[in-house]
């Protein structure tokens, strides 16, 4: 059965947390998503299409009545119920008026809260008699990038992270996006996914994995992206295997048109398996020389493994001539070309990983989001076989 995607509303981080600790345990329902005031509310839901809403009234920005209201004007397949506390009657009337489907008295229990959201939501879906589509069986044609680099802290998960949110965003296609930094992964972190299941709970039942097993282990970004998180504890990653990894990204291609792979900074099986099985394989490096030397023995080793050379896609993060080395030294030294160019931004980069927010999303004004914008469509646009004619067009007219 599909899970009921819920987002939660409320400008206290400790209530948040209650309530996604409340429904930790409630299979039909998954928190997809949160915010702490009520613009942020609904910049979250026209991005994520949730089914529910828990949408708190008193809050600074724009209040949750307003919230409610612009929501249901404009996500109207998103119903919204409004907590309130005792007392607040002629607010939880007014936000009933404003499209608010049921509300909620603080405080609740687990009970209460997952009953209300399930009862909200069934009466919900009759009401709309949703007419399931069939879905048609069709192959799909799945892509697997690996963002790597044989050093650690360059922008691996940053660059994974916001590529994966980007190629969700502009393709429209279904985005996976796999954790394999197995002792220190934080995908989950970066992008604020609650986590129910990792991937050490999923190999329990790696036998019986298949595309629907899959989906129970993967969690919801509000960008549409999901998640197989890293181990919570860094011991339980030695039970992982390469030949585990091959089974996960081979059930993900079932159903993924891209999956995107964070990796560690070794060459660990588990990581040689997910190069082994890329269409494209992002190296990241930076300009420093330590950085240079590591990247230089790893495109050796994958030089060793016969990868064409096209495979790998060269990515300078934190870019900048000015700390003494240039470029074309750069690319001399690696004899391979930069494809791509990530400018340093901290500020933009550190607030979006701290608050959740894929930069990507939230500042694509940026020139550090442009840039991964630029790898995401450059990526999807060759690995699915478009190319840009138009200088063979000016060869043959111009
Ligand atoms: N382009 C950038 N500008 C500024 N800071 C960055 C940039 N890319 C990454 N960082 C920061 O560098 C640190 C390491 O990035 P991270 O993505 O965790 O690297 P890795 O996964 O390779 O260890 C983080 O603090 C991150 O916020
Ligand atoms: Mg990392």
């Amino acid at each position: 059965m599909e899970k009921i995607k819920l987002v939660v509303v409320d400008d206290s981080m400790e209530t948040r947390n209650n309530i996604k600790m409340l429904l930790s345990f409630e299979k039909r329902i998954e928190v997809i998503g949160e915010a702490e005031n009520g613009e942020e509310a609904v910049f979250v839901v026209k991005e994520s299409r949730p089914d529910i809403v828990l949408m708190d009234i008193n809050m600074p920005v724009v209040d949750g009545i307003r919230a409610t209201e612009e929501i249901s004007l404009s996500v109207p397949g998103t119903t919204v119920i409004i907590m309130s506390v005792q007392g607040e009657m002629e607010y939880v009337r007014k936000a009933m008026t404003a499209g608010a489907r049921d509300f909620l008295s603080k405080p609740f229990n687990g009970d209460e809260l997952a009953r209300t959201i399930i009862k909200t939501y069934d009466l919900e879906s009759k009401r709309r008699e949703k007419v399931s589509v069939p879905r048609q069986h069709e192959e799909i044609d799945s892509k697997v990038i690996t963002v790597f680099s044989t050093k650690g802290g360059v922008g691996k998960t940053t660059i994974a992270s916001n590529l994966a949110v980007c190629i969700a965003r502009s393709t429209k296609k279904k985005v996976a996006l796999l954790d394999l930094d197995l002792q220190f992964g934080d995908i989950a972190i970066m992008l604020n996914v609650s986590v129910k299941n990792t991937i050490s709970d999923l190999i329990k039942e790696i036998n019986q994995l298949d595309s629907s097993l899959m989906e129970e282990y993967l969690v919801t970004h509000f960008s549409g992206v999901k998640v197989l998180p890293a181990p919570i504890k860094p011991e339980y990653a030695e039970y992982i295997t390469g030949n585990h990894v091959e089974k996960i990204i081979n059930a993900l291609r079932e159903s993924y048109h891209y999956i995107i792979i964070d990796t560690s900074a070794n060459f660990h099986e588990t990581v040689l398996t997910s190069l082994d099985m890329s269409d494209r394989i992002l190296l990241v490096s930076t300009l420093d020389l330590p950085t240079i030397k590591n990247v230089k023995a790893g495109l050796d080793v994958m030089e060793t493994l016969h990868y064409p050379k096209d495979k790998i896609n060269i990515v300078l993060n934190k870019a900048s001539e000015q700390y003494g080395i240039k470029y074309k030294d750069f690319e001399n030294t690696l004899r391979h070309p930069i494809s791509f160019y990530i400018p340093e931004d901290s500020q933009t980069v550190i607030t979006s990983a701290n608050k959740g927010f894929p930069f990507v999303m939230t500042r694509t004004e940026t020139k550090v989001a442009k840039a991964i914008m630029d790898i995401c469509s450059k990526t999807t646009n060759e690995l699915s076989g478009v190319r840009d004619n138009k200088p063979a067009i000016r060869k043959l007219f111009g």
